[in-house]
């Protein structure tokens, strides 16, 4: 993944916002150590986001669509209540085993519950409705993920779908490879759909922020 922002930029920034738990520290220490792809993981200054999502919305049931080494999980459970929950999605079971060792040595490990499979799947037989649901998995799927997460989704919930600018690929025309193509797809899809607003968030390689409009019943 190529870097957007200026990385003294991203360091200062990181200096300036809540840093993360000791336990988010020490997983994502171990899965740079041990992991072919350890850029994967959203890093500090998103987690810090992710987290400060979580409070804002107030959620108390989360879903991620997509959990690697469990990062991002941690960051946002460590802001759910103690009877809040979430539901992460993983196929790699590498992954999964180093998520299970530091969330288990972690209080706010017990919150979360992983379903290893392909997330469509997973997702066909969950129940919702979610508070918060996070998309950083499998970019073929995105479109596919946006609309069923919009099914899953509380009317007071937000939709964060992660990598949205591509490493700025998604400027390129015509797309050079089909998952750009289908990220592009999503952008124009959620910024023309009238259920949503959304705010294209520059923070690492993009953060697709989206919540549904309140209904003419709500405002009244
Ligand atoms: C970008 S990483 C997620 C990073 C994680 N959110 C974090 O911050 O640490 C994407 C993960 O999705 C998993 N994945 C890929 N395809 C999937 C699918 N169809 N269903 C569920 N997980 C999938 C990959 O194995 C990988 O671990």
């Amino acid at each position: 993944m190529e870097d957007l922002i200026r990385p003294d930029i991203e360091a200062y920034a990181e200096a300036h916002s809540t840093a993360e738990s000791a336990a988010c520290l020490a997983l994502r220490e171990e899965t740079c150590r041990t992991m072919e792809i350890p850029q994967m993981v959203v890093g500090p200054l998103e987690g810090a986001f992710l987290k400060m999502m979580v409070q804002l919305v107030g959620a108390r049931r989360v879903l991620e669509i997509g959990m690697f080494t469990g990062y991002s999980a941690l960051s946002m459970a460590e802001a759910l209540p103690d009877d809040g929950s979430l539901i992460t999605c993983e196929v790699d079971d590498r992954s999964a085993a180093l998520a299970r060792k530091h969330l288990a040595k972690s209080p706010q490990g017990r919150k979360i519950d992983i379903r290893m499979g392909p997330a469509l799947e997973t997702l066909r037989d969950l129940a919702g409705p979610f508070d918060l649901i996070f998309i950083d998995a499998d970019k073929a799927n995105y479109v596919n993920y946006y609309r069923r997460a919009l099914e899953l989704l509380s009317p007071h919930g937000v939709i964060l779908i992660d990598n949205v600018l591509w490493s700025g690929d998604v400027l390129l025309q015509p797309p050079p490879d089909e998952r750009t193509a289908v990220i592009q797809e999503l952008n124009r899809l959620v910024v023309s759909d009238p259920r949503v607003t959304a705010v294209l968030v520059t923070i690492r390689d993009g953060v697709l922020v989206i919540k549904p409009k309140r209904s003419a019943a709500e405002k009244s």
